[in-house]
């Protein structure tokens, strides 16, 4: 099939403002929108910038706004995006290249709460075990990919220019403060509980409707307010 591509582009070196760049390629239904981008940059213009790794949905290097929603370039498929394709970064964060954006504040945000366990008992000497249910409590926040496709497609980042923590810290944050082996939810609720912290949320769902691994945001940062209300995990 016929595909026409519609790419945003910017070169900080040379332009003042952001661009379109339009191409017209040959794709298979089941192609994929990543495959879509190689082609435009093998093929016809090789100064195309974007980022992309495992093409598998997992390194989360490739999200992209693609016809107006936050989606990984490589799990996109054009039979379900259609014949004319938009392509544009991520919104909120600083662009470096065409399709490249600075991800410095969006990692430094992630840093901020601390995302790795605190347990300052002394070291057993086998592995701390957990039940099942304990596990439960935070196994979907584990699926995050630190893609930014939530972050960057939440309206109070995007009102806070930026300074709201988001909700992919938020998730982060959640991992670990119900993890039963953890011992820094005292630490992570002072965090979420700055006025950038996760009172900014504003429950647009943008977020769950954005993340390709289909984590229920919201459901997780509607437990951390709960912890951060009560002072306390329960
Ligand atoms: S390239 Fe790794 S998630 Fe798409």
């Amino acid at each position: 099939m016929q595909v026409h591509l519609k790419i945003q582009r910017f070169n900080p070196e040379t332009d003042k403002e952001p661009w379109w760049s339009e191409h017209d390629i040959e794709a298979e239904p089941a192609d994929r929108v990543l495959d879509a981008l190689n082609q435009v940059k093998w093929f016809q213009d090789g100064a195309l910038t974007y980022r992309r790794s495992c093409a598998h949905g997992i390194c989360g290097s490739d999200a992209l706004r693609i016809n107006g929603r936050n989606r990984l370039a490589c799990k996109v498929l054009i039979k379900d995006v259609g014949k004319k394709i938009t392509v544009q970064p991520l919104m909120g964060l600083p662009i470096v290249k065409d399709l490249v954006v600075n991800m410095e504040g969006f990692f430094a945000k992630y840093r901020s709460v601390k995302p790795y366990l605190i347990n300052d008992e002394p070291e057993p000497e086998r592995e701390r075990l957990q039940s099942v249910e304990d596990r439960a409590r935070f196994d979907d926040t584990t699926k995050c990919i630190l893609c930014a496709a939530c972050t960057t497609s939440c309206p109070s980042f995007w009102a806070a220019n930026g300074e709201y923590i988001g909700p992919a810290a938020i998730v982060q944050s959640h991992r670990f403060m119900f993890d039963s082996r953890d011992h820094g939810d005292q630490e992570r609720i002072s965090i979420m509980s700055d006025e950038m912290g996760v009172w900014r949320c504003r429950t647009a769902f943008n977020c769950v409707e954005a993340c390709p691994r289909g984590i229920d945001i919201t459901k997780a940062i509607a437990e951390v307010k709960m912890a951060a209300l009560r002072g306390k995990i329960e």
